[in-house]
């Protein structure tokens, strides 16, 4: 009776979670916590969800760096660092590599893993927002964020923020999951996103987290209309590379001036 009461008041409190997450983030605190609490299980769903294809998408993220000898880069959101390992491992010519995250708890793996590859002296992780980037003006070579600007609160201020810390010319690139365009894919997309990612991502690790995923996608910029927020931010975009039939995009801009 007891176990069926802690079930019971489980299920009650993570729906109310769920319920208590706008679609559209308005509270980077709540979104911190969030964060904080699936870390543990973070990398594990990931690479089940997306059928271990996460680290392609960042492989490919990653080719569209620029070369660079001695460039700087700054991965923004940068969850348990994945991003950083994989440009540390594929731009060797960069001399140094920054994480910034607002997750305590994500940064402390992404940490963990640099102390575990000996890469600890070679990589800076540093908590802070994409609204409020605390590094000077023209310190980076390229920003990179990867399925973070979705879950930003202020995601023009960010992209401000971006241009900001860039060097003139520099490069941005963004991956994010977009709804696709064609119907019968956006049904598909639903269906796994709605029905068979919150139960999976529930099992293992938070619902709530795992219900406001699709909801936020669905809540984020159009393709155009993130084209449009890059303009109006001081961007061109220079290249796309769109997988899972629009579902996902890199979208590679530079810094105009
Ligand atoms: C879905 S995870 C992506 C992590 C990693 N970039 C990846 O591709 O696996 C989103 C990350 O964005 C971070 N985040 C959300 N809002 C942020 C903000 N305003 N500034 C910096 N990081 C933020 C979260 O803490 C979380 O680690």
């Amino acid at each position: 009776m007891a176990n069926e009461i802690s079930i019971h008041n489980r299920i009650n409190s993570a729906q109310k979670e769920a319920s208590d997450l706008p679609a559209r983030p308005a509270d980077e605190g709540q979104i911190a916590a969030m964060f904080d609490r699936v870390a543990p299980r973070y990398d594990f769903l990931n690479a089940l969800l997306s059928l271990k294809q996460d680290q392609r998408w960042r492989n490919q993220l990653v080719s569209l760096v620029p070369y660079k000898p001695s460039g700087a880069l700054l991965d923004v959101a940068t969850g348990t660092g994945d991003v950083v390992f994989t440009a540390m491992a594929h731009r060797k010519e960069y001399t140094n590599f920054t994480g910034a995250d607002i997750s305590g708890e994500m940064l402390a793996l992404a940490s963990a893993k640099a102390r575990e590859r000996n890469l600890e002296n070679m990589v800076d992780f540093r908590q802070m927002s994409a609204e409020k980037l605390e590094f000077a003006d023209g310190s980076f070579d390229c920003v990179t964020i990867s399925f973070g600007l979705r879950n930003v609160v202020d995601k023009e201020a960010a992209l401000k923020e971006f241009s900001r810390v860039l060097k003139p010319k520099g490069t941005l690139l963004i991956m994010e999951f977009f709804t696709p365009r064609l119907n019968i894919m956006a049904k598909a997309f639903d269906l796994y996103f709605h029905h068979i990612l919150p139960v999976i991502g529930g099992l293992f690790s938070d619902r709530a987290a795992y219900t406001y995923l699709p909801r936020s996608v669905q809540a984020f910029y159009n393709p155009n209309q993130l084209r449009g927020a890059l303009y109006r931010s001081g961007f061109l975009v220079n290249q796309e590379i769109t997988f899972l039939f629009g579902g996902c995009k890199i979208i590679q801009a530079r810094r105009l001036a």
